[in-house]
């Protein structure tokens, strides 16, 4: 029996990244997985090689969140846990460079996305209970000169997630929401980062000195704190923010 035996999942943004390897992660300990993602052709084809539900979905519209939350009723019945993943940046990201059209788009797919989300899946999970998982950043809670918007957007996913918590439990909802701060991870896009710098070697030391534990963090790594703010282990869990970085914030 599976830490997530026969739970209805679902997470966005999970066609690559932190979302990915979450979904394989929930999936290993029997979910049902279902993959949200604005790359249509890529979670559609990770859906079918894998066998789970995948849906196309630009998490800053509301208009595909009432699809997508539709899709997972039709299909599943119910919706037991939600990864709120999608997030972004957008360079150039300090106060003085970043347009207010990028903020703005910032904030619609790192901010707005969570809003819609934890909104909707308390609809459907009044009822019988559930678990939301909202991915921050180290950078909610400590800032980054050059992401202004990214800083922001994820300060406000931290204190968005105790706000929805404290109602879910007022409301006697039994549903949980927590928050996950992770440091630098090695996804595709970070690799490419440090790949297509000058000085790859000088960047990827850089980063890695920030993490006093001495190396950057896998999307294992942050896997794992979802599978734990899922599941029952985390039952007396609300409001908390998990930090999974390598010392960063120390
Ligand atoms: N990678 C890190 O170092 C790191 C560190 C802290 C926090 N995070 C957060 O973790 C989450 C996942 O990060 P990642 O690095 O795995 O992401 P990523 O950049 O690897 O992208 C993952 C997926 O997001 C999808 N996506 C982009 N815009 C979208 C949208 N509008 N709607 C739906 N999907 C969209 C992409 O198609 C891609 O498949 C984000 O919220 C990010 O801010 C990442």
């Amino acid at each position: 029996m599976g830490r997530m035996q026969d739970k209805v999942v679902l997470i966005t943004a999970a066609a690559d990244g932190i979302g990915l390897a979450a979904a394989h992660r929930l999936a290993s300990e029997g979910a049902k997985i279902v993959v949200s993602d604005i790359n249509a052709d890529g979670v559609s084809a990770l859906a079918k090689q894998e066998g789970w539900l995948g849906l196309h979905h630009d998490a800053g519209s509301e208009s595909n969140w009432r699809k997508v939350m539709q899709q997972v009723k039709e299909h599943h019945g119910r919706l037991d846990v939600l990864v709120n993943n999608a997030g972004i940046g957008q360079a150039p990201g300090d106060i003085e460079n970043q347009s207010l059209e990028a903020y703005q788009n910032v904030m619609r797919v790192s901010l707005d996305s969570v809003f819609l989300g934890c909104k909707l899946a308390i609809e459907l999970m009044k009822e019988r209970g559930g678990a939301i998982v909202n991915m921050s950043s180290i950078h909610g809670i400590k800032a980054a000169p050059h992401e202004a918007a990214y800083t922001a957007a994820k300060a406000g996913v931290r204190m968005l997630t105790k706000s929805v918590a404290a109602h879910c439990a007022q409301s006697g909802y039994g549903i949980r929401a927590n928050s996950i701060h992770p440091g630098y991870i090695l996804t595709s896009f970070l690799k490419k980062w440090i790949e297509e710098t000058d000085d790859s070697e000088a960047l990827r030391d850089s980063l890695i000195a920030q993490h006093p534990i001495g190396f950057l963090g896998e999307p294992e790594d942050i896997a794992n704190a979802v599978l734990f703010l899922s599941c029952d282990e985390s039952r007396f869990m609300t409001g908390s923010e998990l930090v999974v970085d390598g010392g960063f914030s120390l």
